[in-house]
């Protein structure tokens, strides 16, 4: 195999999502420290103490102890090269959660196990089912006191519609938290509860061992036998293909904090899941180990960096390698270009890369030119992937700047942050840009919006939540909206593509639109 065909096998890509608290920073982390990546434990997190999650770039994010933006981290493990995307563990930001999916070939799948599925996070993983990629799962916290085993699993089947296999096999919880069990080796691996120790030791006994007894305890010995019975008898099969389309979730217990099964469980992550797989463009499906680069655009942030004031675009390589200075085509831009400085992220630190392949994520300096969903490609293969949906949002707010001598600021605040996908921006027709319409799918990206054009762009803005709920772009193309025979509670806009849209108050509304103007046709999606 070539050198570049090499590379791309090693290559895992996986997204992390989790409630907030739930230990996806901690998880990471320890995955982290395997791979060699940073030496000690907090440097990645510690949200009350002055250290920050290297991954939460934001102000508001230290501020409210939240991920708002996705982050990339790269690492090595036992020969394969690891990309992390953290996503926001926010519902109001499942959006940005969305297109991180699209970005990624697995995800993990964080749950508190004194928890189970929250019900703000539903949303959020209810998209990751939507994108069908293979979910793993971990059960964290299991040194705390958990809820039973059963019902953790009935949980995620029941809510996320996804069968579940236990990989392992939790004995006691909290304190009492004796290890687990390995259904394929049949082996325990014991732990030592031992409160606030950060490190543990383990010992693996196999649970035919006629000394389980002394390492586990009769009781835990008991239950476990019994639930190994039930679990043989009753639970799913393991089905390496359902793990892969989506449909079976592996579930691993454990401790991130203690140190406990993270390890076993990035083994076998790593095999569960593939190297990249091909991706779908317009017209055929592209191979990660075509010779030709590819990638596409699916996340764009600017101000990352508030000193240097930049605007950064991620992409994912869908295929062939990339080496710095090399030509590639910008496919919406209709233009050959060079990437420049392209880097990638660890941590804080920047590191500007010579080379990438399929499966890596760069970041590259954006001086505006880039939409979410854009494909990068080789001047010698010029194709496009198959854009990223837009979710429909579901709030809306007449945002205006307080001081009209801020106007340019505000333009240009607005405008960038919509292009970064934070938020959608239409305009009534025949108004000015003094004011903007804003669409949100979470209202809490009113607020980041509000924070960023302060902080970012130093506009104050005022804010005036409107009642719509519901927005339809016009399909036909032809049409001029004033003609339109309309409820008086029905607004006509368009967004930055001039494109037009009706806002809506209610699903009556829509259906009086579509009764009063024949032939009108009204889509839920934009179609570009
Ligand atoms: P998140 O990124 O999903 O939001 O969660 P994060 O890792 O920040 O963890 C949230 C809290 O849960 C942290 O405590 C963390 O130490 C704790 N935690 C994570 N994994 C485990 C685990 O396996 N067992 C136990 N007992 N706790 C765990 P905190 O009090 O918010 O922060 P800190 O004071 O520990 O820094």
């Amino acid at each position: 195999m070539s050198d570049y065909k090499n590379e791309i096998e090693k290559r895992r890509t996986f997204a992390i999502i989790s409630h907030p608290d739930a230990g996806k920073t901690t998880l990471t982390e320890k995955l982290l420290l395997y791979g060699g990546a940073i030496n000690m434990a907090g440097s990645v997190k510690g949200k009350k103490t002055s250290k920050h999650a290297v991954s939460d770039w934001m102000e508001i994010e230290k501020q409210r102890g939240i991920s708002v933006t996705s982050s990339v981290l790269q690492f090595k493990y036992n020969g394969y090269c690891i990309n992390i995307l953290d996503t926001p563990g926010h519902q109001d930001f499942s959006e940005d959660t969305y297109r991180t999916l699209m970005a990624a070939d697995s995800a993990v799948m964080v749950i508190d196990a004194s928890k189970g599925v929250e019900n703000q996070t539903k949303k959020l993983f209810k998209v990751c089912v939507m994108r069908n990629i293979p979910i793993i799962t971990f059960i964290n916290k299991m040194d705390r006191e958990a809820r039973n085993t059963f019902e953790l699993l009935e949980d995620i089947e029941n809510v996320l519609g996804i069968h579940t296999y236990p990989v392992n096999w939790p004995i006691g919880c909290g304190k009492e938290f004796k290890g687990v069990y390995d259904r394929k080796s049949r082996n325990i691996l014991a732990f030592t509860a031992n409160n606030g120790q950060k490190e543990v030791a383990e010992q693996i006994v196999s649970i035919d061992d006629d000394n389980l007894e002394d390492v586990i305890g009769s009781l835990h010995k008991d239950e476990l036998m019994d639930d190994v019975e039930l679990l043989e008898g009753a639970g799913d099969d393991f089905d390496l293909d359902a793990v892969r389309s989506g449909n079976l979730t592996p579930v691993f217990f454990g401790s991130a904090l203690t140190n406990f099964g993270v390890e076993p469980f990035l083994e076998d992550f790593l095999k569960l899941t593939t190297p990249p797989l091909p991706r779908q463009a317009e017209v055929d499906t592209v191979s990660p180990y075509s010779p030709y680069f590819s990638a596409f655009v699916f996340k764009i942030q600017a101000n990352m960096n508030k000193a240097h004031r930049d605007r950064v675009a991620f992409m994912r390589i869908c295929s062939g390698k990339f080496e710095k200075n090399m030509e590639v085509y910008h496919v919406q831009g209709g233009k050959k270009m060079r990437l420049s400085q392209p880097q990638q992220i660890m941590a804080q630190e920047r590191e500007i890369i010579e080379e990438a392949y399929a499966g890596d994520i760069i970041g590259v300096f954006d001086p505006g030119i880039f939409s979410i969903g854009d494909t990068i490609c080789s001047p010698q293969e010029k194709f496009r992937f198959k854009g990223i949906p837009t979710f429909a949002p579901e709030h809306f707010a007449l945002v205006r700047q307080k001081d009209t001598m801020k106007r340019k600021q505000f333009i240009k605040g607005t405008n960038q942050i919509a292009q970064e996908g934070a938020i959608q921006i239409f305009q009534e027709l025949g108004s000015g840009m003094e004011e903007v319409i804003v669409g949100v799918v979470g209202t809490l990206q009113f607020e980041v919006l509000e924070y960023r054009l302060k902080n970012e762009y130093n506009v104050d803005i005022i804010m005036t939540t409107l009642p719509y709920q519901h927005i339809r772009w016009i399909a036909n193309k032809d049409l001029d909206p004033k003609t339109l025979n309309l409820a008086s509670d029905t607004k006509r806009i368009q967004d930055l593509k001039d494109n037009y849209l009706l806002l809506f108050t209610s699903p009556w509304n829509i259906t009086w639109a579509l009764e009063h103007n024949k032939g009108l046709e009204l889509g839920e999606f934009s179609e570009d």
